[in-house]
């Protein structure tokens, strides 16, 4: 008797066990499914920044932001997202870093970075500052040999100035294109950024601490950060220091890094991001902080967290005006 209802008792909870797996394959298909067709589906939210500072010349300029393609690629030869670009027309764009994989598992594979920069070359003016793969790089020769050079080599060949916690001031010459200015023609111009943080700020956060980086250290790798008068943009990868960004005095941060969370719940939002962060909670949108805006891109690819669902991938278009 004893026996029997021992085993019914196993049965019953082996069937249950099956169910429960049964379910979680059901779900993990269904996601890979969605992933499959949303990696795809390429959007283009546009944003409208207000500010007092726009410089009233910069009014109804517009702005395409890229940022973490990790060598994917949309259509043939890419060719969707270059119609994307020429679609938005803008007069200014801007790469947010992350173009392709440094991996210790990955190809040195450029082909993807350089064939976008020669689309955008001579019809664009284009900036780029790094994410934490172009660091990644740059940090560790010894594990990627040549692949920094190379890369730098690319920007050269493209005339793409590549800012490393560097400052340059941007204008309108008479025909209304934006290049780069003096920083003495101080009227009606703008300021962009780009932000370097070196890996240490780039650590899997399932395994380490967030690293600490303060106001003070924004400012000492930015001075302009404190300028008060002119329209401020920073290319700033890593949105896990949103609250230091919106402390400062710059105008407008454009991040990227969190691939908007790789999978996005109804209700819960962001799942998870490539830095291993749970819940991030700057992963994709808009956010106004005090008097800086922060947008953060749910970015262009993927690569080791390899999905997406309910969470496309995004080109960036961001509409200037002055109010
Ligand atoms: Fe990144």
């Amino acid at each position: 008797m004893i026996i029997g209802d021992d085993s019914n008792l196993m049965e019953y909870k082996m069937q249950y066990v099956l169910i429960a797996f049964a379910v979680l394959l059901f779900i993990a298909l269904t996601f890979f499914v969605i992933s499959h067709f949303e990696k795809s589906r390429l959007t283009c939210p546009v944003y409208q920044v207000s500010d007092p500072r726009v410089p009233e010349a910069f009014t109804g300029k517009r702005i395409v932001f890229l940022s973490d393609l990790h060598s994917c690629t949309f259509g043939s030869e890419n060719q969707k997202l270059y119609e994307a670009i020429d679609n938005a027309k803008p007069d200014l764009v801007l790469i947010g870093g992350d173009m392709m994989v440094v991996k210790s598992w990955s190809q040195k594979d450029f082909a993807v970075t350089r064939d976008l920069l020669a689309f955008l070359n001579g019809r664009y003016p284009v900036y780029y500052a790094p994410g934490n793969h172009e660091q990644r790089m740059k940090e560790k020769p010894d594990e990627y040999p040549e692949w920094f050079t190379t890369f730098r080599e690319l920007l050269t060949e493209f005339d793409v100035p590549y800012l490393e916690n560097e400052t340059l001031a941007l204008k309108l010459d008479s025909e209304g294109n934006i290049r780069p200015a003096d920083e003495a023609e101080e009227d009606d111009m703008i300021l962009l950024s780009g932000l370097a943080l070196d890996m240490h700020y780039y650590k899997k956060l399932l395994l380490h601490r967030k690293a600490r980086f303060s106001a003070e250290d924004l400012q000492k790798l930015l001075p302009k950060v404190d300028d008060k008068k002119h329209f401020h943009i920073v290319l700033a990868h890593n949105p896990l220091y949103v609250p230091v960004y919106a402390a400062s005095y710059a105008s407008l941060f454009l991040c990227g890094h969190m691939h908007g969370g790789c999978v996005r719940l109804p209700l819960i939002g962001a799942t998870i991001s490539p830095q291993l962060e749970l819940f991030p909670r700057y992963a994709k949108g808009y956010k106004m902080a005090s008097d800086t805006h922060v947008i953060v891109s749910a970015g262009l690819g993927t690569h080791s967290i390899n999905l997406r669902v309910n969470n496309p991938p995004e080109l960036v278009i961001i509409d200037l005006k002055r109010n």
